[in-house]
């Protein structure tokens, strides 16, 4: 994948794909199926993440959200339809090259490491190239609460202190799309209104961002676009205030 080698290496500019000239949206995906096994779970997903915005993508449980990422963060396999990165066709790249052309996945249960300190968490994000130093420094800048707290086993923390860890770790490799799946699991809701101002500040800066979400409406507080999803399908797509309306149909029907 020479396009991608070339355009980011480890230690470069990591912000490549955001400051390219090319306003190809920063990921697309167009009819996208994927299954498991010959169960197929998505039934022709249609999903533009822009330039600078904040996608939410809504959904009850099992409805395909966390599969859209993965597949848009080439972590499964697109069985037909195509999947684009900043108008370059990737179907089939590899997770790690699409991180370093700047995709950042935050997963569901924060992918942390429990059992290592908050300085030991942050320090798995200068594989990027940037110094142990300058990855603490920016989040701390940014989460002053993880600076009170580097020496401290990352488990041991809320559950939105971690979320904060998570974000900050992802963050650290300059990424010009952030993927969170279920940003405010388990959280109390000023814990997630807390975060939703961070990631409002993020996309601010110019960093796009797509995040799901099962119940969370303070998603749409900041979201510019907003999807539901059902039985692999994206039943409505438009402005928050307009998938507002939807969302509790979507949730009726989804359990009757
Ligand atoms: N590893 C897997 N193996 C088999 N089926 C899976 C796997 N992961 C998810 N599924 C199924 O795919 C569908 C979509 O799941 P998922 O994308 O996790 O939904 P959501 O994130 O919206 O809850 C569900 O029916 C789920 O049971
Ligand atoms: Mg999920």
């Amino acid at each position: 994948m020479s396009i991608f080698t070339s355009r980011r290496t480890a230690g470069s500019d990591t912000t490549a794909l955001l400051t390219s000239g090319d306003d190809a949206p920063l990921l697309e995906l167009r009819g996208v199926t994927a299954c498991y096994g010959r169960i197929q779970v998505l039934n022709g997903v249609d999903l533009v993440v822009p330039r600078g915005e904040v996608v939410a993508l809504l959904g009850p449980n099992g409805a395909g959200k966390s599969t859209t990422l993965k597949v848009a963060t080439g972590q499964h396999p697109v069985a037909s339809g195509c999947v684009h990165v900043a108008g370059r066709h990737v179907n089939g790249v590899k997770p790690d090259a699409l991180a370093r052309i700047g995709l950042c996945t935050i997963p569901e249960g924060r992918g942390i490491f429990r059992n290592l300190t908050v300085r030991e968490n942050l320090k798995m994000a200068t594989f990027a190239g940037t110094s142990e130093e300058q990855v603490i420094e920016r989040a701390v800048a940014r989460f002053p609460r993880l600076g009170e707290r580097l020496d401290q086993m990352a488990g041991t923390m809320s559950g939105g202190e971690q979320q904060m860890l998570a974000m900050a770790r992802g963050l650290a490799t300059d990424p010009a799309l952030l993927i969170i799946d279920e940003l405010s699991m388990g959280l109390a809701p000023l814990i997630v209104a807390e975060l939703y101002e961070i990631v409002a500040g993020i996309a601010h800066e110019g960093v796009s961002i797509l995040v799901v979400e099962q119940f969370a409406r303070t998603v749409l507080g900041v979201a510019d676009q907003a999807l539901i999803m059902q039985h692999g399908y994206v039943i409505a797509s438009g402005p928050p205030a307009e998938i507002e309306a939807e969302l509790s149909a979507a949730y009726l029907g989804a359990n009757p």
